[in-house]
């Protein structure tokens, strides 16, 4: 059997590693807000390129707290409107309505699945301060026409790059660059949130997520608000939350930082040889403009390889019965939730078709090639 994602396997190839670095959490006596987690952050902005990067319990609360510490700063307030693709994961708008703000849901791209950068324009309103991108997928979502959006409207641009750690964007010279310059996701908005969930491309042996930011008021804004609102031990400044890394995570993350770029590269080479071989009509896979898999100035680094097609529940039955593991991601859209009534009303074409059709096959950094080649070969002989 090919399973979809093989977590024991991923940590496996680092056990000596990980088992010494755990050892040195569990014989220091000290497991929250120490050395381990501190290292972890300084290795994570070095890696991401951005000044500050502050380690919070999972990728719900990163994003949660980038939205609070705004609210907090007086750059957002109650009832304003944050502008979200609408067939994200919903923990990226549970984000935004935990915090009382309005999730305004965008369609996507249908060609990348992305937030559909040319529509957000006609959403924005006098309450609108924010754009809520999602690197969906492991793919980037930015543009220069964004940029220019979220400046001309003063607009707060975060990412939620919780499935894209490693991906970049190369920004061309006529953004006013002498040489053209990539920039990792996490580093192009004004605050990103990680999720370090253990199926994720850095994956922790628990939950765990990080916020990173240039921006020196919102670092620490959000390091408080993850600490009860405190600052100085016994003196809360604001109403916050108990969202910090612990000391083990951090060590274990420290350690698979380290092989993340190797990873990415298996992956991509995974996602190099699906796309030049599937070929079946009945799947629709995803749009890529070169051999190195990158659209545009975007790249990917395959958190999810997502085909589609008109016949996926029986696709998916299908790979089942020959032994090969699947997910969807995701089976319901947001709007579409039970959690969302007051949304379910509403229609969007693009990402119900997405929803009804997408199937993510499996791609890891230790899957076999053989494996890759089997999938392929069942795939290509699918017919119905
Ligand atoms: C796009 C997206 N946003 C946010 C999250 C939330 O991260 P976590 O599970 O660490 O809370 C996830 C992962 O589950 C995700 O895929």
């Amino acid at each position: 059997m090919v399973k979809f994602l093989d977590l024991q396997k991923i940590n496996a190839q680092y056990v000596d590693e990980l088992k010494s670095a755990t050892a040195r959490v569990i014989d220091s006596g000290w497991y929250l807000q120490g050395i381990e987690v501190s290292n972890f952050e300084k290795h994570l902005s070095e890696y991401i390129g951005v000044k500050h990067a502050i380690g919070v319990a999972n990728g719900l609360d990163a994003l949660r707290l980038i939205l609070k510490a705004y609210i907090e700063m007086g750059v957002m307030q109650e009832g304003d409107e944050v502008i979200v693709p609408a067939n994200t994961y919903i923990a990226t708008i549970l984000a935004i309505t935990d915090n009382k703000l309005k999730a305004i849901l965008v369609e996507p791209d249908i060609n990348n699945y992305n937030l559909n950068i040319s529509l957000i324009e006609k959403y924005i309103t006098d309450r609108t301060k924010a754009i809520m991108i999602v690197h969906l997928y492991g793919l980037v979502c930015w543009s220069e026409e964004l940029e220019v959006l979220a400046k001309k409207y003063h607009l707060k641009i975060i990412e939620d790059n919780a499935q894209a750690i490693g991906a970049n964007y190369r920004k061309s010279m006529t953004s006013g660059l002498t040489h053209a310059e990539e920039i990792k996701s996490g580093a192009l908005g004004d605050a990103s949130g990680f999720s370090f969930y253990p199926g994720k491309n850095l994956g922790a042996l628990g939950d765990a997520g990080a916020v990173t930011t240039n921006d020196d008021i919102l670092a620490e804004t959000v390091r408080a608000l993850g600490n009860y609102g405190s600052k100085k031990k016994y003196v809360h400044e604001y109403q916050g939350l108990n969202s910090r890394m612990d000391e083990l995570q951090a060590a274990i993350l420290d350690v698979k930082l380290s092989y993340v770029d190797i990873e990415n590269n298996r992956r991509r080479e995974i996602a190099q040889y699906y796309s030049e071989n599937i070929i079946n009509i009945n799947i629709v896979l995803p749009v890529l403009d070169n051999k190195l898999l990158i659209r545009d100035n975007q790249s990917h680094v395959w958190h999810l390889f997502v085909i589609r097609s008109s016949k996926r529940d029986r696709l998916q039955e299908y790979l089942t019965e020959n032994g090969i593991q699947t997910l969807i991601h995701y089976p319901i859209p947001p709007h579409k939730q039970k959690a969302y009534k007051a949304l379910n009303n509403l229609c969007f074409p693009v990402t119900e078709l997405i929803h009804n059709e997408v199937l993510s096959l499996p791609i890891s950094p230790v899957m076999e090639m053989q494996e890759v080649i089997h999938i392929v070969k069942v795939i290509n002989a699918f017919i119905k």
